[in-house]
């Protein structure tokens, strides 16, 4: 399922101005540091390589190398300075450090990089052929490239669910619905986008985490704090509309009362070398 650029919403529009972090870590880190994990597990690097975090957030990613990869180095950049700002306090990590840039103007490293990573962050850049093909040409010789990205059109099932009901009570949703802004939530379209910026090596697997809730309340609060895409939609609602939302959520869900909610969350990943 793909929506066509000019269909897209602008960013603005969208929620996807990144700047709270404490918010993401609610809404969106908690899920993504244990995807980060498994991310690295399956990349099986060797000790003592040079990293780059492209799109780092508040860090999952570059902890996740940190504390799985024996690193010699991890830099971690971001467009958002809040992000960055956010990581460098709370990452103290020595072979760890944080830059401000975005994917179309990295920064480089003498002798380049061993690997260079991005995790949830492919589907958020304007031109991500050209991001790619920018990240290939910072690499050292016999360097790697490996991205991966929510399956939102189906696997990323708490989103998935968000936006079937906010879509069934407001049609005009459809055009936030990451399931459909991010036509690269696909092992096919990664694979197209990797050999696209020059690598012949591509591989590509199904990364799956469970994502488990307390209760409903558990779910829907980080909903509420602004920040990224399904979260700045509920914001613009009105207080009847984020009502029905919420209710029709939990009454979908199947939540009422103090139940857990499990769930599962998968990714697509790819390498490319
Ligand atoms: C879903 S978050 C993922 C953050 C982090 N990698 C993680 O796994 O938690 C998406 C990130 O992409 C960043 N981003 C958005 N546009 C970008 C661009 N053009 N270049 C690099 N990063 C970008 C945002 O600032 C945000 O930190």
């Amino acid at each position: 399922m793909t929506t066509p650029r000019d269909e897209e919403a602008p960013a603005a529009m969208t929620g996807d101005a990144w700047t709270a972090g404490d918010a993401y870590d609610a809404y969106m880190g908690r899920w993504s540091r244990r995807l980060a994990r498994e991310f690295v597990a399956w990349l099986k690097p060797g000790p003592a390589l040079h990293w780059l975090d492209v799109g780092c957030g508040t860090g999952a990613l570059t902890v996740a190398v940190c504390e799985g990869c024996a690193p010699a180095s991890v830099l971690g950049c971001d467009p958002s300075e809040a992000f960055v700002a956010h990581a460098r306090g709370a990452i103290r990590d020595p072979r760890a450090s944080f830059v401000t840039a975005d994917a179309g103007n990295l920064p480089a490293r003498d002798g380049g990089y061993d690997w260079i990573v991005s995790s949830l962050v492919l589907n958020f850049v304007p031109e991500p052929e050209r991001a790619v093909h920018g990240m290939r040409q910072l690499l050292r010789a016999g360097g790697a490239v490996a991205a991966c990205v929510w399956d939102y059109a189906e696997g990323m099932e708490f989103l998935r669910r968000f936006w079937d009901e906010a879509i069934a009570l407001d049609p005009g949703a459809v055009a936030l619905d990451e399931g459909r802004r991010s036509p690269l939530s696909r092992s096919d379209a990664l694979d197209a986008l990797f050999r696209a910026a020059g690598f012949r090596r591509v591989e590509t697997v199904a990364l799956e985490i469970p994502t488990e809730f307390g209760d409903f309340d558990d779910y829907w609060r980080p909903f509420l704090a602004g920040t990224g895409p399904a979260p700045a939609y509920v914001a613009a609602l009105d207080a009847k509309a984020r009502d029905a939302l919420r209710s029709r959520l939990e009454r979908r869900l199947g939540a009422r009362g103090k139940g857990r909610l499990r769930l599962r969350a998968r990714a697509w990943a790819v390498r490319g070398a």
